[in-house]
């Protein structure tokens, strides 16, 4: 089984997906860090370089022809399931798992935000208009998770129920 965390920038989904690997003692796949590691460059670097449409078609491509272990936890960029069918994909190719965080909450946890292009040069009041915003875009492909779980829930065991 391949379980797929997703969620909005800042809810935790790599250090998650590393404690989840750990439970479940098989391998963790971070699709952005794979990116990385292809491309030479990071996220803000390839932004800057491609723009963000050649970014979320990387992205996608990346989704689907990663050679994935057959049991893995893959934790996946923040806007990746709202672009192309990925929602779908991952939905049909895994247990696809939302984890949710409130826009304050996520606030308070984006402290790098040189690193993630899209808040560059943001301050905290910035911050939070734009979560509260992008947030109401994305959740209706969010919540087409298998699994809607407060982020600080998610534990091994609760997947292993539903
Ligand atoms: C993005 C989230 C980032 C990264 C890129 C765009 C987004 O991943 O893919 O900066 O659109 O929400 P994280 O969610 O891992 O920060």
């Amino acid at each position: 089984m391949k379980i797929f965390l997703i969620g909005f920038m800042g809810c935790g989904k790599s250090t998650k997906a590393k404690q989840l690997a750990n439970r479940l003692d098989c391998p963790v796949i971070d699709l952005d860090a794979e990116i990385v590691k292809s491309e030479e460059m990071s996220i803000a670097e390839y932004f800057e370089k491609h723009g963000e449409a050649a970014f979320r078609q990387l992205e996608s491509d990346t989704l689907k022809t990663f050679d994935y272990p057959e049991t893995c936890v893959v934790a996946t960029g923040g806007g990746l399931p709202c672009f192309f069918d990925n929602i779908e994909w991952m939905n049909e190719n895994g247990k696809t798992v939302y984890l949710q965080m409130s826009p304050p909450q996520l606030v308070s946890r984006l402290h790098n935000r040189e690193k993630r292009p899209l808040l560059k040069g943001m301050d905290d009041e910035q911050l939070l208009a734009f979560v509260e915003m992008k947030l109401a875009e994305r959740n209706p492909f969010y919540n087409q998770a298998k699994i809607v779980i407060n982020a600080f829930d998610l534990d091994a065991e609760i997947l292993e129920e539903r």
